[in-house]
């Protein structure tokens, strides 16, 4: 094994998330550097994760030479351009979602990455809970047979004192409302198991909150191979759940409704005939549980860099996530069915919030 790679978290909200993964995978990451803007916030950080260097201005620490890997934490309108100047200054780069706020920008992103010599990560931590990877087990082993339909909930809680900082709740800042920073996850997971969407229905609205984005939504999409699905997004749930539910023709498979971690077991999968019951059995005989969340995704990441083979979430599919969004979104704004591929020639290509 080589050594460990040089890391530098950047912001210390979600970052604290991150700082904990990789002090849980020690043969793999040593974080080098914390960078944030707010000083006051992120000494405590430091001196809870190791004492790294603190280092304010991140053009400072894209030019330092003890970081490998450049772990991108912080609002959304910042991450593609910072990706972009990490790539360039030679750096690996972990991107929080939304990875950008355009497919246009992914693209950019997608040639900087061929060009730099360097491997640019999209975060999408939730696809690692063994719930999802035992289902996707099932499926690519052809156990669940076709699916028939879906339904995606995400129904957290969001108020005031949280949008009351002051990106957030803001299309210029945030990028767009729960679509883009919540059921992400969610939808990513939904494209991760099942495959591409061909067509969306929308609509959103904003009831929750007084912010410019949606914090509502109720979609309808269409699989490529014409299974069904409903999303359903609200920050306005008293009780908060996630859930996701499929019907497939071999078996019915239930996530748990914990918010933050319902990919993770226990899921219910429920057999339709007889004799599935063993080929599930069989198929999951051979399952190992690895790390879930941040950490799971960060060791696939290490094994993916030493290896050379594909990264555990890649820009393709980071970007066909950011494609269902911009769907969703002009499906929303057209009051009609968005079929997908979405063009270059699309309006919203250059950013789902066109005027
Ligand atoms: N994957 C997940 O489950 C998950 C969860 C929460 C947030 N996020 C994403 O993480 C990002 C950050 O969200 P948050 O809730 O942590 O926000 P936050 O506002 O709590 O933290 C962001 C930090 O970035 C710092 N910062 C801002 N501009 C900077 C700059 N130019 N250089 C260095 N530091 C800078 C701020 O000072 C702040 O400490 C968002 O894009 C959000 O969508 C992802």
């Amino acid at each position: 094994m080589t050594e460990p790679y040089r890391v530098a978290v950047v912001g210390v909200g979600i970052g604290r998330a991150h700082l904990e993964a990789y002090r849980s995978l020690p043969d793999r990451f040593r974080v080098s550097a914390i960078c944030d803007l707010d000083l006051e916030r992120a000494r405590p950080v430091a001196e809870a994760y190791g004492s790294p260097r603190l280092i304010p201005d991140y053009s400072d620490l894209c030019r330092a030479d003890d970081v490998d890997i450049i772990d991108i934490c912080t609002p959304s309108w910042l991450h593609a351009s910072q990706a972009l100047q990490a790539l360039v200054a030679g750096k690996h780069v972990v991107c929080e979602k939304p990875l950008a706020g355009s497919l246009k920008d992914v693209d950019a992103l997608i040639a900087a990455e061929a060009a730099s010599g360097r491997r640019l990560m999209p975060i999408f931590q939730y696809r690692f809970g063994h719930g999802a990877q035992k289902l996707k087990r099932l499926i690519e082993r052809g156990v669940t047979g076709r699916l028939y339909a879906v339904t995606v909930e995400t129904h957290w809680r969001r108020g005031a004192d949280y949008y009351a900082v002051p990106w957030r709740g803001r299309r210029a800042t945030e990028l767009g409302g729960v679509a883009v920073t919540h059921a992400i996850h969610a939808h990513d997971l939904l494209l991760y198991l099942l495959g591409p969407v061909r067509s969306i229905t929308a609509r959103i609205a904003t009831r929750v909150n007084s912010i410019e984005t949606e914090d509502c939504v109720a979609a309808t999409v269409e699989l490529a191979d014409g299974g069904l699905g409903t999303l359903s997004v609200t920050v306005g749930s008293a009780h908060e759940i996630s859930r996701h539910r499929f019907c497939f023709a071999n078996l019915s498979a239930e996530s748990n409704t914990a918010p933050y971690t319902n990919t993770a077991d226990p899921w219910t999968i429920t057999a339709a005939h007889a004799d599935t019951d063993g080929r599930i059995a069989e198929a999951l005989a051979g399952f190992e549980p690895g790390p879930e969340g941040f950490a799971g995704q960060f060791v696939r990441f290490a094994e993916a860099l030493e290896s050379g083979g594909p990264l555990p979430v890649t820009l393709e599919e980071a970007r066909a996530t950011l494609e269902l969004t911009t769907a969703l979104y002009a499906a929303a704004r057209n009051h009609a069915t968005q079929d997908l591929p979405i063009t270059r020639e699309h309006a919203l290509y250059a950013g789902w919030n066109q005027p």
